[in-house]
């Protein structure tokens, strides 16, 4: 088996609106860290760039904590233009937030008089599109059949593999140590997986990574 750099994305991203208030999402990194021990425990290198969760690393992972979408796209160019493109992969699990506050408030905004308010946003950089050169396997998140809007988000983001999850569905997504997952390849395939833990998931994605690098 070929020794290979992972490169991961875990957790969910901050947009900060004004010191005390942000945009976010329920993600808690578990699949991510999981993925990250699996590889780890395989005798990968791993590079984990986390959002903010309250996860232990997984031994002999080096880890990177940022907040926003374009801190961690940041760390991720970092990473990847330090990398040996013929044996890296990366894998973006994270739960980035799409948008953010046009501004950030310095201080504290005052609720005032005013019974409604406006938040403009604008879109943060696609992490996982935008990253060239190596081979590239992403997630979908979605409320409902997660193997066609994965098939499309293989084909735009030009991914492997999507691992597409229903966060709606019990046990699975965000949060739970368990997923209900299925794997869309570059190529067409799709298995749909049971019901299994996360810890079992990740292996499973591990050895998926590993057979792209005959
Ligand atoms: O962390 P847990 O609590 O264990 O939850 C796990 C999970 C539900 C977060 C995980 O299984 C999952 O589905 N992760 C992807 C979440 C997501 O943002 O999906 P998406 O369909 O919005 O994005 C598609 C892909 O593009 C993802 O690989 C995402 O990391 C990536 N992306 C999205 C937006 C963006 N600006 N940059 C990106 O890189």
């Amino acid at each position: 088996m070929k020794k290979l750099t992972f490169i991961i994305t875990a957790g969910p991203t901050r947009e900060y609106i004004d010191p005390v208030r942000f945009i976010s999402n329920p993600s808690t990194g578990k699949m991510g860290f999981a993925i990250a021990s699996a590889a780890a425990r395989r005798g990968h290198e791993v590079k984990l760039i986390s959002g903010p969760v309250s996860l232990k690393t997984p031994e002999n992972v080096v880890r990177r904590d940022v907040t926003s979408a374009r801190e961690m796209k940041k760390a991720v160019d970092a990473e990847i233009a330090a990398a040996d493109k013929t044996s890296t992969v990366f894998i973006a699990t994270a739960a980035v937030a799409d948008w953010r506050p046009e501004t950030t408030a310095p201080v504290k905004t005052k609720k005032g008089d005013r019974k409604t308010s406006v938040l403009r946003l604008v879109a943060n950089p696609d992490i996982v599109k935008s990253v060239k050169g190596v081979k590239k396997i992403g997630f979908a998140a979605e409320t409902g059949d997660a193997a066609a809007e994965a098939v499309r988000k293989c084909r735009s983001k030009n991914l492997e593999m999507v691992v597409g999850n229903d966060v709606t569905s019990p046990g699975s997504g965000f949060g739970t140590s368990t997923n209900k997952a299925v794997f869309v390849t570059k190529d067409g395939r799709v298995l749909r997986l049971p019901l299994m833990s996360k810890k079992r998931l990740a292996g499973k994605i591990v050895r998926f990574t590993e057979e792209l690098f005959p």
